[in-house]
């Protein structure tokens, strides 16, 4: 396993991210936007990533570099739970408690991302939805908190707009899921914000402006602690 540079906490002007299972990196990005340094690890090759890249088993680079990171996040694969991987009768190994064993070990913040389908496996998430951040997708995404990080809940707008069904073509006037084999690569890059990458990144991406918000709370909440020290 190859050892990223100089991992050191305080060893870069930026605080250190470790973006683990990145795959096209739609959370490196938000957590690059907010003004880490990201470190992407993904078990196949990310030629689309767009930032430092590893490619590695996440839970043995978490045991073995997590500790030098200023912030981890983890999206353990979600096939396990998927509505539309149920259907088709898909079975994945659930890497949800093995991942948080992992993070807790390295005694850093970290956040770990799931969907619907896997929230009850998470503790006391916070779910965030694209209409809080002004996109035109529903896409709730739940993320767990710990090592001393915790997020308040945003305000979560009612949904006002009707949602095409899943990884069909989106009607006009309606809002679109992207999941699956779904319709409508360019419009899916334009509303997540996702202009990199292809089908394949889009239906597992969590839009950047959720992590970029994570990124900016677990800053701020650096910043209280220094003035109140
Ligand atoms: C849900 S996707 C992550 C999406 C990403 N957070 C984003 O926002 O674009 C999960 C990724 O985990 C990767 N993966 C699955 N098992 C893995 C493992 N044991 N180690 C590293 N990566 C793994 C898959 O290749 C896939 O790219």
């Amino acid at each position: 396993m190859a050892q990223p540079t100089d991992n050191r906490p305080g060893s870069s002007p930026r605080p250190r991210l470790l973006d683990a299972f990145c795959c096209q990196g739609g959370a490196g990005k938000g957590y690059r936007d907010a003004g880490f340094e990201v470190t992407g690890v993904d078990k196949d090759p990310q030629p689309r990533y767009p930032l430092a890249f590893h490619q590695a088993d996440a839970i043995d680079f978490i045991g073995a570099f997590g500790a030098g990171f200023d912030f981890i996040h983890a999206s353990p694969p979600c096939q396990h739970d998927t509505d539309c991987q149920r259907i088709r009768g898909n079975t994945h190994p659930d890497l949800i408690g093995p991942t948080r064993e992992a993070l807790n070990a390295t005694g850093r913040p970290w956040a770990m991302e799931n969907v619907r389908g896997a929230a009850a496996k998470l503790r006391n998430p916070v779910m965030l939805c694209g209409t809080t951040f002004g996109l035109e997708t529903y896409r709730h995404r739940f993320f767990e908190t710990g090592g001393g990080f915790t997020l308040t809940p945003p305000e979560h707008p009612e949904h006002t707009v009707p949602q095409a069904k899943m990884g069909r073509p989106v009607p006009p006037g309606y809002f679109g899921q992207y999941v699956g084999n779904f319709s409508g690569v360019q419009a899916a890059r334009d509303i997540l914000k996702v202009p990199w990458m292809n089908r394949d990144g889009i239906r597992e991406c969590i839009p950047p402006a959720y992590t970029e918000w994570i990124g900016r709370a677990f800053l701020a909440s650096l910043a209280a602690l220094e003035v109140a020290a």
